[in-house]
């Protein structure tokens, strides 16, 4: 089929879908925060096909995806009462928790870990895809390692060639920011990624302010080290919340989160034109990758001023989409 040799063909066939995973195949799958790039988490060699097609080095682990709350102890050991809160709270949502594995989960799926990363998505087709395939979805962010997450079908489509045979289209995701990741040290709840679900949101579940450990992703094992992530091919530099535009010297593009009056000489993106910061985050990924590809000099991004919902999870976002200064 010549459409394959452009890469993975796209659909909405739970079926296909089914059948390429049951065969060991990667298959990208829609979530509410974006698209993930799926194989049988209880099939190392599934898994590790995953790691290769997108060439992400094997100490980076994956989450686990399941398709209801109750499966979640035939891969997690012992459920601190705190995480079931959460689980009731926010599941299916945006929110990873990182608890002890059983020996049903490989090691390649956590690296080698002692935890691993559980969530259930809150997106339909998933859902009932879950329902379907019997085992639970190892799945990373659908991008090539290091570069722009995807929030589209075609985004997953124009990452990867043959060895993604099939992408399910879901449309476009509904929250565009990847999960929050929290675990648990000496009990207490401890966020480690910013994302879809609020600390103020956390805060309110757990009856305290969990600790923050957000640091360089990808890399547990050592902090700082892959600082620049989620980022686009031209240089990005940040503007403070009342930082004034550089002068135009360069074939720059604008990114900015609201409306603005603005110097009439630049490319400019308003992500979102009502002042909705659910729109902001829903398309800043898309926007990005349309800047990246608009032969500029340079991004700039206006960074969010506090109190703004998701300005903890956009700003961290901007920040390592920016140059790493
Ligand atoms: O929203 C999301 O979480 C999306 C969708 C597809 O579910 N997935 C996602 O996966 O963002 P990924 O692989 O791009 O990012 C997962 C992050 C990585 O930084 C990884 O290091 C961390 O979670 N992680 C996963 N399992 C972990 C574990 N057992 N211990 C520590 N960190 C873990
Ligand atoms: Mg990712």
């Amino acid at each position: 089929m010549p459409d394959n040799l452009m890469g993975p063909s796209i659909g909405s066939d739970i079926g296909l879908a089914l059948s390429y995973l049951s065969q060991g195949f990667p298959v990208g799958i829609p979530t509410e925060t974006v698209y993930g790039l799926a194989a049988n988490a209880l099939n190392p060699e599934a898994v590790q096909r995953v790691f290769r097609a997108k060439k992400r080095p094997d100490f980076d682990p994956l989450i686990v995806h399941v398709g209801r709350k109750s499966q979640l102890h035939q891969y997690a050991k012992g459920l601190p009462r705190q995480a079931q809160q959460l689980i009731e709270a926010f599941w299916p949502g945006p929110l990873t928790l990182l608890l002890p594995k059983t020996s049903l989960i490989p090691d390649i799926v956590s690296s080698g870990l002692e935890r691993v990363g559980l969530r259930m998505p809150n997106h339909p087709l998933t859902l009932e895809l879950l329902d379907q395939t019997g085992f639970p979805l190892a799945a990373p962010s659908a991008n090539l390692f290091g570069y722009i997450s995807p929030t589209q079908a075609l985004h997953v489509r124009e990452a990867f060639g043959l060895e993604v045979p099939y992408v399910l289209d879901g449309g476009p995701c509904s929250i565009g920011l990847e999960s929050t990741i929290l675990g648990f040290e000496s009990g207490q709840a401890v966020v480690y990624r910013w994302g879809g679900i609020e600390l103020s949101d956390l805060t309110e579940v757990l009856g305290y302010v969990p600790q923050v450990k957000v640091k360089a992703e990808e890399h547990p094992a050592a902090p700082g080290m892959l600082a620049r992530h989620y980022a686009p091919k031209t240089p990005l530099t940040l503007l403070k919340e009342n930082e004034a535009w550089p002068p135009a010297t360069e074939r720059a593009g604008i990114i900015l989160p609201f409306q603005e009056p603005l110097p009439a000489e630049h490319s400019v993106w308003v992500l979102s034109e009502s002042g909705d910061p659910f729109e902001v985050a829903r398309r800043w990924y898309a926007v990005l990758r349309e800047a990246d590809s608009a032969g500029l000099t340079r991004i700039y991004v206006r960074m969010l001023g506090p109190d703004i919902p998701f300005s903890q999870a956009l700003n961290d976002k901007f920040l390592r989409a920016a140059e790493s200064d």
